[in-house]
């Protein structure tokens, strides 16, 4: 089986390679990420697995280098069976100061390449009548926080492209899994803690490693189910948006005063 794993080198994407490298015998791991070097150590992991692995360097905020990559990754290894759309970057500050070429390449990284990468693969999958699709989006696309705009529209915009996507592929074999995640340890995470400043909501908030996420996302892909929110306190979010959006504007802490 071919599984292709964008944002591998580090985070929630290097455990959800390993741990797909445990639960799928005989995995082809294709594992892509700017950093090299890193990408190289998550490979050595998945060969002690017993997995094998292409490492395929990519700044995927260029979606024609995104497609390029996944081709490569094609002709190596063969129709892709599995792809998880992980990479993901985060701009966090005031809207009107934001860095607007980072906010930019995050939007394109985080909604443009998934999207342009499902598109690539969706015609072998569905001549196949098989295929998984993991679309990581974010608790932030059922929770919109302030002071993080441009990731709650890129976030919300992946997410629901990928609910949308669910259906019209509904029958054909091919199943779309949409991930909620809340707060993950990660690099990610623990950049956007720092930005906000000292607050008992944050401190309250259930948080996972990304080892316990990849275990259920891996499970759930496997089992093509719709969707994963996780924690599973989050799912509140979806049955009571009304409420959720009182609660974010209510007690979403202050950004600190060196945030954008
Ligand atoms: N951590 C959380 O609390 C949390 C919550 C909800 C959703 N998520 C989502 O989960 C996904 C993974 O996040 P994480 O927490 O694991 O973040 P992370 O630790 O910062 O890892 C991000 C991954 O994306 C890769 N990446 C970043 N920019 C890239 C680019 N331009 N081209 C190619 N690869 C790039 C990074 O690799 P290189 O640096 O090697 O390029 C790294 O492998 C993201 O989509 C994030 O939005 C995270």
């Amino acid at each position: 089986m071919h599984v292709f794993v964008t944002g591998a080198s580090a985070g929630i994407g290097a455990a959800l390679a390993r741990e797909l490298a445990r639960r799928v015998p005989g995995a082809r791991l294709s594992i892509v990420s700017r950093d090299a070097a890193a990408l190289e150590r998550v490979a050595a992991d998945l060969r002690a697995l017993g997995a094998s692995a292409v490492v395929l360097p990519c700044d995927l905020s260029d979606p024609d280098a995104a497609e390029d990559v996944l081709r490569r990754a094609v002709e190596a290894s063969g129709p892709v069976d599995v792809l998880v759309n992980n990479a993901g970057s985060q701009v966090v500050g005031r809207t009107a100061s934001i860095d607007i070429a980072a906010a930019e390449r995050s939007l394109v990284l985080d909604l443009v390449t998934p999207l342009r990468l499902v598109r690539a693969v969706l015609p072998a999958m569905t001549a196949r009548g098989a295929g998984r699709i993991v679309n990581i989006a974010s608790a932030a696309a059922l929770a919109p926080t302030p002071g993080m705009t441009w990731y709650n529209a890129a976030k919300g915009g992946l997410a629901a492209a990928s609910e949308a996507l669910r259906g019209e592929l509904a029958g054909s074999g091919v199943t779309v899994t949409t991930v909620y995640p809340g707060i993950v340890q990660t690099d990610m995470a623990d950049a956007a803690i720092r930005a906000f400043g000292p607050s008992l909501a944050l401190r309250l908030q259930p948080v996972v490693t990304a080892e316990v996420l990849a275990e259920r996302v891996v499970r759930a892909a496997l089992a093509g189910r719709a969707r994963l929110v996780h924690p599973r306190f989050y799912a509140l979010t979806r049955w009571f948006p009304a409420v959720t959006r009182w609660l974010m504007d209510a007690f979403t802490p202050a950004l600190r005063e060196t945030a954008a």
